[in-house]
């Protein structure tokens, strides 16, 4: 029996915010498995933040999707048939280069394992996967927190931003949270252990909601929006500052670029501070030392996560876009498989 395999396309590059429209839903044939190779059932796809750089035509730090191409992404997915013996039917396993899809087909290298005792398997887009890894190594490689310091997250009820903080917490750090709605601020100070939260939407005043939290100034800054947001905090840096620059969603549907430049960064003189971009990618060889210790952190319970779902192959686009816009809380994923 032939399987019927639905795939998001790029159809046009959106200026400005993507619309639904510039993607569309096709229907083919599901590939076949060659010699070593097995066949992938998605049961989660992932919607991020970086795929809006793959959309726009332009390469980014890797190549843009073409027009007529299949959405790039990853995805948890069951092994359907497999002719690679280190996988049998009914695994499930990540594959980050699984694309807007239900069906793919991949050797086994591109293939991660997932362990299903851990907690959800849509885990291992989050927490237990590349946002957790994220923030696992711009936390603790790039911003260097020592207990007793004063760590600023920006997105920081977003995937990558909510265990970042948890990760300074667990390092001792004073830890304060900027989000975008009252119910994400109390998710961080109720749930999470942040010290404290600024609503940046309903703050008025950024910087002076932000300086009544951080007294002593800001030791570390985790960045994950820029704009705005940054510039408040970047005029509340503490000597000898460390900025991990992880992302700057706040630019990302900008028309034509940035607004505005970096304009503060004339704080980084006084206070002697060093800011610094980095790519998750950038520390492969050490995923299974990351993955080690988020794990172990959630299993005794010291790592939390909350998950938003949507349903269905349909609904992809509209989830990227979504989350782009602040509707989730934590990680965004797309159920599209039982
Ligand atoms: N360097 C790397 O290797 C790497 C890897 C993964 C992700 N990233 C970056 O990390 C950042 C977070 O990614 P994620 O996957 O964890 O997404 P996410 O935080 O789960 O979702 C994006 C969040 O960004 C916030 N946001 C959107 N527009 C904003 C604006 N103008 N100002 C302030 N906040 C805004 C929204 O929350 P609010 O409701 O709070 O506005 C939204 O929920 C992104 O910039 C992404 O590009 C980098």
């Amino acid at each position: 029996m032939r399987l019927v395999n639905r795939q998001w396309v790029l159809r046009s590059h959106p200026h400005g915010w993507p619309e639904p429209g510039n993607w569309e839903l096709v229907r083919t044939e599901a590939p076949s498995p060659g010699p070593g190779q097995v066949l992938l059932r998605a049961l989660y796809l992932s919607v991020d933040p970086y795929m809006r750089g793959r959309i726009s035509g332009r390469a980014t730090y890797a190549p843009p999707v073409p027009l007529g191409g299949v959405m790039v992404g990853a995805a948890v997915a069951e092994v359907v048939q497999s002719d690679d013996p280190g996988f049998a039917a009914g695994d499930v396993v990540e594959h980050a280069g699984f694309g807007w899809q239900e069906y793919a087909v991949s050797d086994g290298r591109a293939l991660r394992k997932v362990d299903p005792s851990l907690g959800p398997v849509s885990t291992a887009l989050g927490v237990l996967g590349m946002n957790g890894l994220t923030a696992y190594f711009g936390l603790l490689d790039v911003c260097h927190p020592r207990p007793g310091e004063t760590v600023v997250v920006s997105g920081a009820a977003g995937a990558t931003g909510s265990i970042a903080g948890q990760i300074a917490r667990i390092a001792g750090c004073r830890v304060v949270g900027i989000a975008g709605s009252a119910r994400k601020v109390a998710w961080l100070t109720g749930d999470l252990g942040f010290d404290a939260a600024v609503d940046y939407k309903a703050a008025g005043d950024l910087r002076a909601a932000l300086a009544k939290h951080c007294p002593d100034g800001i030791d570390c800054y985790f960045d994950n929006v820029g704009g705005p947001v940054t510039d408040a905090v970047l005029s509340l840096l503490a000597l000898r500052a460390r900025i991990a620059v992880c992302g700057q969603i706040a630019l990302y549907n900008e028309a034509d670029f940035a607004p505005v430049g970096p304009r503060e960064l004339r704080y980084l003189i006084a206070k002697r501070a060093r800011a610094e971009g980095f790519l998750v990618f950038d520390y492969g060889d050490r995923y299974g030392e990351g993955l080690a210790r988020l794990s172990r952190w959630v299993r005794v319970g010291d790592l939390n996560y909350q998950e938003t779902v949507y349903e269905g192959i349909d609904n992809v686009p509209q989830a990227l876009i979504d989350m782009m816009g602040g509707e989730n809380v934590g990680k965004m994923v797309v159920r599209v498989g039982d």
